[in-house]
């Protein structure tokens, strides 16, 4: 099955996006600082039964970059546009991961009659702390003085676990390619937008939508303890654990990864 690649105008931007297969939509939301290219084992094997959208956010990828702030408001309304320009008119199945969840929270504060399932990776509800804020800034000057580059190798021991650094090099190759080739302006928007992002632990309660968790046992950024807890407080959610991996279980652990996402969405279609 062939995948294909589409630039669409969406609220001022080019935004980039592959699309892969034919069935209810399948809308795959990548994590920081990072493109659809992280979700290629998720759309070669969703291709089969579902329309699989993966869109570049604005600012990552081939899609357009915004300087200064892009705010996970304005990433949910880049999808909610990329969706109508597309034609998917019925609700679809968002899996994000990590700060695609922060934007799942977001798409459903405006959104919720889009919305079928959510399929949560590595994610929290929870907004910065005065430290994680500042740790934000500290970033954004840092890639804006001196490029991507100062930060990708550093990035690694945060999103992947040791087993899988020792077990598999070639991803976290891959991955310190794709953060080096980000835009450092893209990085800094979506970043500031994440510093100032809202607190919807509190609301999780009223998140009425099937909903899976998905985290890394060893994920040191989103540990399991916070991904169960918003499992509890969501009304209809449940939490997978997948042993031995970090932060980007749906890279780290593929194949668990899509079996747990099928499994959901067969209940849920
Ligand atoms: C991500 O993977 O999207 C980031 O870890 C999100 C964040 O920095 O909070």
């Amino acid at each position: 099955m062939s995948q294909q690649m589409l630039e669409q105008n969406v609220n001022g931007i080019r935004m980039q996006v592959t699309i892969a297969g034919e069935g209810p939509p399948l809308l795959l939301v990548h994590g920081f600082p990072l493109s659809h290219r992280m979700w290629q084992a998720q759309i070669a094997h969703f291709q089969q039964q579902y329309t699989v959208i993966a869109p570049d956010l604005r600012g990552f990828g081939g899609s357009d970059v915004t300087v200064g702030t892009v705010s996970m408001k304005q990433h949910a309304e880049d999808l909610k546009e990329l969706l109508a320009q597309l034609e998917v008119e019925e609700p679809v199945n968002f899996c994000g991961l990590s700060m695609g969840g922060y934007i799942a929270w977001e798409f459903w504060r405006h959104f919720p009659e889009k919305l079928k399932t959510l399929i949560l990776c590595d994610t929290r509800s929870d907004a910065d702390t005065e430290e994680g804020v500042s740790n934000r800034l500290k970033m954004v000057d840092l890639v804006l003085r001196h490029g991507p580059e100062a930060v990708a190798s550093a990035m690694i021991p945060n999103l992947l676990s040791k087993t899988s650094r020792d077990l598999y090099p070639e991803i976290a190759q891959d991955l310190i390619a794709e953060i080096e080739a980000a835009d450092p302006e893209g990085i800094a928007a979506s970043q500031r937008g994440m510093a100032e992002r809202d607190d919807f632990l509190g609301v999780l309660d009223q998140i009425q939508i099937p909903a899976l968790l998905i985290v890394g046992s060893d994920d040191v950024l989103t540990p399991p303890d916070i991904m169960q807890e918003m499992a509890v407080r969501l009304p209809e959610a449940s939490c997978r654990e997948i042993p031995r991996v970090g932060h980007m279980a749906p890279l780290e652990a593929a194949e668990e990864v899509n079996q747990a996402m099928e499994e959901f969405l067969a209940v849920a279609r």
